[in-house]
């Protein structure tokens, strides 16, 4: 689906983000373990969460939509799913995947996981080695692809130092713990979201988490309680309007209800670093994750080094930091982020080819790229989404800032995380 998306001058409004994608996930999946019934409010109803949703239900669990966005969830314990008789549909979701290829390799029963054309190419042999040390019987096609054929064992706890910081990794293995008795330890390189490891808690299992490390205590069995989930707005999402608005000439956003949990917030560290007006208002937790309104004012950005141990926490917010590198004054360097290369789409790839197409200055390097603005870009030509919802989203913001637009190819694939990304920015443009 082709998507024109012309200039704007200003972006100006109040607006609310959909829920955040990967709570929507974890919840589904928790609440489906627990022991009884979980009221989720506010679910992300994108593509990705749907799979996960339909999984649980070809899973034998009961899910009833009470109105948009709010669900029931009948939990049926941590032994209480049941073999599901076709394959199961991961579509484009790489969480949908990790997580539940986790947790299916301790159940006793034998499922196959696949997805779309994108996800059959991502790198599954991450949770497929840890796993298997385990004790899972996991198969794949050669280099570890999707399709992935589980035969659901009793596993054994492990110790593991994860050679990447990689949230869906870590969550696949403390989902595929949970039915062990010893205690399992989990290190991590750099902090990665900890959205799992806080709703655990938060349904009562006995989690210690450290700055550096996860220890799930040993237990002879454990239970997870049923709970109440309001889904705060993605600030994955977020960031799209927070770029747009600062990138325009004038006006000002408010989005409202806005997770910003410090191990995601990355990208609002680096608003400050290129000098952008960003204000949070109304900061509270909601269900165990911080929320503020985000008030974002045009502004001029400077450029910046996005490198470290900020990566992991604002991973999927590179394609559109890469945006605002173009529009901002000096260089900016985006460094030790090879994991970009692995997502959707070779992320780095992408953004490098599209920009130049464009006639954008970039440098690509293995592990990032370089660009050095301001640079004014003309548009006026066809660009293409690699079928990847974050690089079509990037796009159109950088669109808004072109002397005449931009049509992006593929823009279908937003509807994966953003639904209604288009009507929003129909709605704040000026
Ligand atoms: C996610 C973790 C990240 C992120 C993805 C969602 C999650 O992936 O890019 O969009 O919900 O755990 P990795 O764990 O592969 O870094």
């Amino acid at each position: 689906m082709s998507y024109q998306v012309n200039p704007a001058l200003k972006i100006n409004g109040k607006i609310k983000v959909p829920g955040d994608k990967s709570i929507s996930h974890r919840s589904l999946i928790l609440a489906s373990i627990a022991e009884g019934e979980s009221k989720i409010e506010g679910l992300l109803e994108a593509e990705d969460c749907l799979s996960t949703m339909g999984i649980m239900r070809d899973l034998g669990i009961k899910i009833t939509k009470e109105n948009i966005g709010n669900y029931t969830v009948q939990g049926r314990g941590l032994a209480g799913l049941q073999e599901a008789d076709n394959v199961l549909d991961c579509g484009n979701s790489g969480t949908s995947m990790r997580l539940l290829a986790g947790l299916l390799s301790s159940q006793d029963f034998y499922s196959v996981l696949t997805g779309d054309h994108s996800l059959r190419k991502r790198p599954m042999q991450r949770i497929i080695g840890p796993l298997s040390n385990m004790g899972a019987e996991i198969w794949s096609r050669k280099d570890g692809l999707a399709p992935l054929s589980i035969k659901g064992q009793k596993l054994q706890s492990m110790n593991y130092e994860l050679p990447v910081a990689s949230a869906q990794l870590k969550s696949s293995i403390l989902l595929a713990a949970l039915k062990t008795e010893s205690e399992t330890v989990i290190v991590e390189p750099a902090v990665s979201r900890d959205h799992t490891e806080r709703m655990l808690k938060g349904a009562g299992v006995d989690l210690e988490i450290k700055k550096d490390r996860i220890i799930l205590k040993e237990a002879a069995e454990r239970k997870l309680s049923p709970f109440n989930i309001k889904v705060p707005g993605d600030i994955s999402s977020a960031a799209f309007f927070i770029a747009a608005g600062l990138l325009a000439d004038s006006g000002s956003l408010l989005i409202k209800n806005v997770g910003i949990n410090q191990t995601r917030s990355g990208f609002l560290e680096i608003v400050e670093a290129m000098n952008g007006k960003i204000e949070l208002l109304n900061q509270k937790d909601e269900g165990g994750e911080p929320t503020a309104d985000i008030l974002v004012k045009a502004s001029k950005l400077k450029g910046c080094e996005v490198s470290g141990e900020i990566i992991p926490r604002l991973i999927d917010e590179i394609p559109i930091i890469s945006v605002m590198a173009v529009m901002a004054e000096g260089k900016t360097i985006i460094k030790d982020a090879e994991e970009l290369r692995v997502k959707e789409t070779d992320r780095i790839a992408a953004v490098v080819k599209e920009f130049k197409r464009l006639g954008i200055e970039i440098i690509e390097n293995p592990d990032g790229m370089e660009i050095t603005g301001v640079q004014k870009v003309k548009g006026g030509i066809e660009v293409e989404s690699y079928h990847d919802h974050r690089i079509a989203m990037s796009l159109a913001v950088l669109a808004l800032n072109t002397e005449k637009g931009i049509t992006i190819n593929g823009s279908e694939i937003i509807s994966t995380s953003f639904p209604n990304f288009k009507e929003l920015l129909a709605e704040v443009r000026g």
